[in-house]
């Protein structure tokens, strides 16, 4: 019998419920994973409230790190004893053990810690999609990073800074502010006292950002538009605050022939190709010490329904993960 974090229901934090259960496999193709360190993550809030969907009953997650225990069928890539980590599900990482498929999966160099990996899998194959392959930054660049003390935010502080790129960082507090500066932030904004529109038209001297990287959503999507240099690109990729507006394409032109973009990482690792390119940054990031993991958050993973209502509650800085 092993346990897993599991939702008969949508619903608040109450709905996640530890759980036993038996475990078949693994099958062909899969391995089974003995986890060790379980990310925590926004986007496990939207499968918990429903905002995202998933069929039920459920164990939600989508990032962690462990040993592999057994191969099963085909699997050539792995061997019993191996560590190993995941950014991008499949969902079901709320768990002591599951079954994994091995083309998701990715060995973990001897300098990353289990713990450090399932802090930062999702989240730095995040900001290097974000940064490297959405709207590639150059040295010099100044760009807009909206909620810059949480998960993801101190990380693209951090790899920004060593790309020679100007970060403005928003934030809900004052505290918040200091700990992104700490990480290479050089701007920051308290949006909760501060105007982010009337503060970035400042730093900039009136000329905008080109790109903004925004995932607080509905709250600060208007303002971001604003921000923007002709020809700029809106990176639109969370909603803390909620979804979105629908809006004209004709805002686009209104505000200088703008670019939007919505996406999501899994459209960024879904090649094994893309999984071992994004990954591999992330390593090397590490190994040159531009990246380092924040984990101001720990929670046994039975609490999970704490650890949601303080990442909801803005709570939490850096990273948080859930301990089997
Ligand atoms: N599309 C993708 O591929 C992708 C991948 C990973 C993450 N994401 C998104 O990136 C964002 C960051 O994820 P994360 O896991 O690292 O979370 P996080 O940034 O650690 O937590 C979310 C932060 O959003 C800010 N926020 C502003 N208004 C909020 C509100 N009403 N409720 C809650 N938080 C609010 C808070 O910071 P302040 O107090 O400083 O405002 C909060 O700490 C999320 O929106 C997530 O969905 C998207």
């Amino acid at each position: 019998m092993s346990h897993a974090i599991v939702m008969e229901k949508t619903g608040g934090p109450d709905v996640l419920k530890w759980s036993s259960r038996s475990l078949d496999g693994p099958g062909a193709g899969e391995v089974r994973l003995r986890q060790t360190a379980i990310g925590l993550n926004f986007i496990d809030t939207y499968h918990r409230t429903g905002l995202y969907p998933l069929p039920l009953p459920a164990v939600p997650g989508l990032e962690a790190a462990g040993v592999v225990e057994a191969v099963g069928e085909g699997v050539t890539t792995f061997k019993v004893g191996d560590r190993a980590a995941y950014p991008a599900g499949p969902v079901g990482a709320y768990a002591e053990e599951r079954n994994f498929p091995a083309a998701k999966l990715v060995k973990l160099p001897d300098g990353v810690s289990d713990e450090d990996a399932a802090a930062l899998m999702l989240k730095a194959c995040t900001v290097e999609y974000l940064i490297f392959r959405t709207f590639a930054v150059k040295p010099g660049d100044t760009v807009l990073f909206h909620a810059a003390a949480g998960g993801v935010g101190l990380i693209a502080c951090q790899w920004l800074n060593a790309l020679g790129v100007t970060t403005i960082g928003t934030v809900g507090s004052d505290a918040k502010a200091e700990l992104a500066r700490a990480h290479g932030c050089h701007h920051t904004i308290n949006y909760a006292s501060e105007d982010f529109v009337a503060r970035v038209m400042e730093i900039t001297k009136g000329e905008g950002v080109p790109v903004v990287y925004d995932s607080v959503g509905k709250d600060t999507f208007r303002g971001s538009l604003e921000i923007l240099k002709r020809r700029g690109t809106l990176v639109t990729f969370g909603n803390a605050t909620g979804p979105v507006d629908p809006f004209s394409p004709g805002l686009l032109a209104q505000k200088g022939s703008l670019y939007i973009t919505r996406p999501t990482l899994m459209d960024y690792v879904a090649t094994r190709e893309d999984l071992e390119l994004c990954t591999g940054r992330v390593f090397d990031a590490i190994a040159k010490g531009h990246i380092k993991a924040d984990i101001n958050q720990r929670y046994a993973l039975k609490d999970a329904a704490e650890a949601h209502r303080a990442l909801e509650a803005r709570e939490t800085t850096g990273q948080t993960i859930l301990l089997p």
